[in-house]
């Protein structure tokens, strides 16, 4: 497949059948999330297999499809992570002033897996509604470690229908922003 194809072809699945993934593609997905573009590296990932922590982050989102995904692996960010990373930038301070960085890179590294995974055959979701705390609770966070977003990962069922995103002329302007809408 070529790039624009695994792009394109990606989209959210929420029905898996029951044929497990094995760990050298769950670590394979991790090894491509990784290569993603970096501030501090803070993003933390933690897979989850078993039913019962399956079930119990299904919970935490209060969406029972999450729970039919052989696989669930929770992404957190370490949001001390710039303050200690040995970067080459010298103004750090008004760097982390932004303190958008570990939701960017993580999601950027979230996407990268996303993409592996198309590429793999296996089908995934981005879950990012959830209690925050129930999720650090049950894969144990740190007070520094914030939960971004879940990933189902499983073999599509089939039967996802493809949702529609907006156009370009709705989402992009030239030199000034300029509404759709207007
Ligand atoms: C930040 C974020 C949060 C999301 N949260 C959820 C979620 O909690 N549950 C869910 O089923 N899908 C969730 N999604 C998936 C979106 O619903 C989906 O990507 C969007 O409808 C576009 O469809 P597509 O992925 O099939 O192209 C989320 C996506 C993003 C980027």
């Amino acid at each position: 497949m070529t790039l624009e194809e695994i792009i394109t072809a990606r989209r959210s699945v929420r029905s898996y059948t029951d044929e497990p993934v094995g760990e050298e593609a769950i670590l394979k997905l991790l090894d491509m999330a990784r290569w993603a573009p970096y501030a501090s590296e803070s993003w933390r990932f933690v897979v989850v297999r078993s039913q019962q922590g399956r079930s119990a982050l299904a919970s935490a989102a209060r969406q029972d499809f999450v729970a039919t995904a052989p696989v669930i692996i929770v992404v957190g960010a370490d949001t001390d992570a710039f303050a200690t990373h040995h970067s080459v930038w010298h103004r750090w301070d008004a760097y982390k002033f932004r303190g958008l960085f570990y939701i960017q890179e993580t999601a950027a590294a979230i996407e990268n897996l996303m993409l592996a995974a198309v590429e793999m055959g296996l089908g995934t979701c981005w879950i990012g509604s959830f209690n925050e705390g129930e999720v650090s609770k049950i894969v144990e966070f740190p007070a520094s470690i914030r939960p971004v977003a879940m990933i189902t990962i499983g073999h599509p069922a089939g039967g996802q229908r493809r949702v529609d995103h907006a156009p370009l002329e709705k989402i992009v302007s030239w030199e000034k922003y300029a509404s759709a809408d207007e």
